[in-house]
């Protein structure tokens, strides 16, 4: 894409910037101690800020701009909907609200036809918990440590990382246990196939010890996203799949990061032949051009909602202008093979490029992912496996990752960055040369890593 012309404004950047500080309260931080960047447009895979500069964006925003930003075919779609239809209540039958639904459902996999939309995925997760409760008759719900599935109530009490720890109340009905990570391995295995298989029985007798009758449903992330993508084992999802039906356990995945493309499949599940009871989505469903998530059901499940009402909904559901935001969307998608091209830029170029990386930087750990969605583990020592950082490290103990973060923004590059880990991920859509700038910055960002390796 041909690089927009930055006209720098710093003048207008300080309004910009001294109205949010007055005004804006912003999610997860301390108000007094961050200094948000005042962004002055976005284009593709680009963004800038009122001084002229310019940075190539790996993180996708929060990892949901999957066809960049500013995409001129949603513009217009979002544009010709708010002329026809701006809004209009949930309860009634709408031409893009239908044709969205049905272009999810036919992408989503097996039976998953039936379509709740939300606003955002955490709204998604606390619908399809109700859901899976409702149809079980049971309260318990199972979610892995290493996990994020939302901010809300229930939705941040089956988050399995310390986002959780200030609203845990220890009463949701969450029980959790631990998913497969070969490289932490909480089962000290030292092959897939142990992982895979220790995990699984692990799970198993979490179950068996919390009483299986008393258990909702388990959720998972098909692959988890900021809790470090860490791609299962072969045989583990499908393992989890078979305990679900042998104890009439629901089993949801949460493809609210992983799917519409990242992984280089529509969704992640594909890759590991799993079909899920309930799967839910939002992020790259529409780009987050507006807000839009869901619910896919799969038969079973909304048949239990047939003759009993379902409890449940909220006032945007499947509003028409992300509906319209999401139509457009998958068909940018589908014409042009923006799923295609993130797998073949993870098998080109930012796989091979990555991995050519850690061979030349001792804090580079491990790599993995898959599409365009890849973590690198930093680390302190390869023999130890010491992360670069301390677990939930902050302040002083976190230097490390900030200079790191530093670096890769002086040359060009808004990295991904969660504790002792950067994600590379752009939009689905990324160019050969825009994946390949990329490696090029992290390359020189490494080596600012590199210096606190021992
Ligand atoms: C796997 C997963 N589930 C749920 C959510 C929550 O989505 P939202 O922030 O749209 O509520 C996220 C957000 O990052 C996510 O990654």
């Amino acid at each position: 894409m041909t690089p927009h012309v930055i006209e720098p404004d710093p003048q207008a950047g300080a309004a910009v910037k001294a109205a949010d500080r007055a005004h804006v309260f912003h999610s997860w931080s301390a108000q007094g101690l961050i200094d948000p960047l005042a962004v002055a447009g976005a284009e593709g895979s680009y963004f800038w800020d009122y001084d002229g500069n310019r940075y190539l964006d790996f993180t996708s925003g929060l990892v949901y701009t999957n066809i960049g930003y500013q995409h001129p075919k949603v513009v217009a779609a979002i544009q010709e909907q708010a002329g026809k239809l701006t809004t209009f209540a949930p309860a009634f039958a709408i031409d893009v609200r239908s044709e969205a639904a049905r272009l999810i459902a036919e992408r989503t996999p097996g039976d998953l036809d039936k379509i709740f939309f939300t606003n955002g995925g955490a709204e998604a997760v606390e619908n399809a918990v109700r859901m899976a409760r409702l149809h079980t008759g049971r309260t318990k719900v199972l979610s892995a440590y290493r996990s994020y599935h939302g901010a809300t109530s229930t939705a941040i009490n089956l988050t399995g990382d310390p986002r959780r720890w200030a609203s845990d109340n220890g009463s949701a009905g969450v029980v959790r246990f631990w998913a497969p990570f070969l490289y932490r391995s909480p089962f000290y295995a030292t092959t897939e196939a142990e992982e895979s298989a220790r995990a699984l029985q692990h799970l198993e007798d979490t179950i068996a010890f919390e009483g299986p009758a008393t258990i909702a449903a388990i959720i998972l992330e098909t692959v988890p996203g900021t809790a470090g993508i860490m791609t299962p084992p072969p045989g583990y999802l499908a393992g989890v799949r078979e305990i679900c039906d042998r104890y009439g356990i629901v089993f949801v995945l949460d493809e609210v990061m992983a799917g519409f493309g990242r992984t280089g499949k529509w969704f992640a599940a594909e890759h590991f032949d799993v079909v899920p009871d309930l799967m839910t989505f939002a992020k790259g469903v529409n780009s987050g051009y507006v807000p839009l998530g869901g619910v896919a059901i799969n038969a079973e499940i909304a048949a239990t909602f047939d003759k009993r009402p379902y409890p449940g909904g909220l006032t945007y559901s499947g509003h028409p202008l992300a509906c319209a935001a999401a139509v457009a969307t998958i068909q940018v998608m589908e014409d042009e093979k923006v799923v295609e091209n993130a797998a073949h830029i993870g098998e080109t170029v930012l796989g091979p490029g990555l991995r050519e990386l850690a061979e030349r930087h001792p804090s580079v750990g491990e790599v993995r992912g898959m599409g365009v969605f890849w973590a690198l583990d930093l680390v302190k020592n390869r023999e130890t496996r010491e992360p670069l950082v301390p677990y939930n490290a902050a302040g002083e103990a976190n230097a490390p990752m900030a200079a790191f973060g530093a670096a890769a923004k002086k040359n060009g590059l808004w990295p991904f960055v969660n504790m002792n880990r950067t994600h590379a991920v752009p939009a689905c859509n990324v160019s050969e040369a825009e994946a390949k700038e990329g490696l090029a910055a992290l390359d020189a960002a490494l080596t600012v890593a590199d210096e606190h390796t021992a």
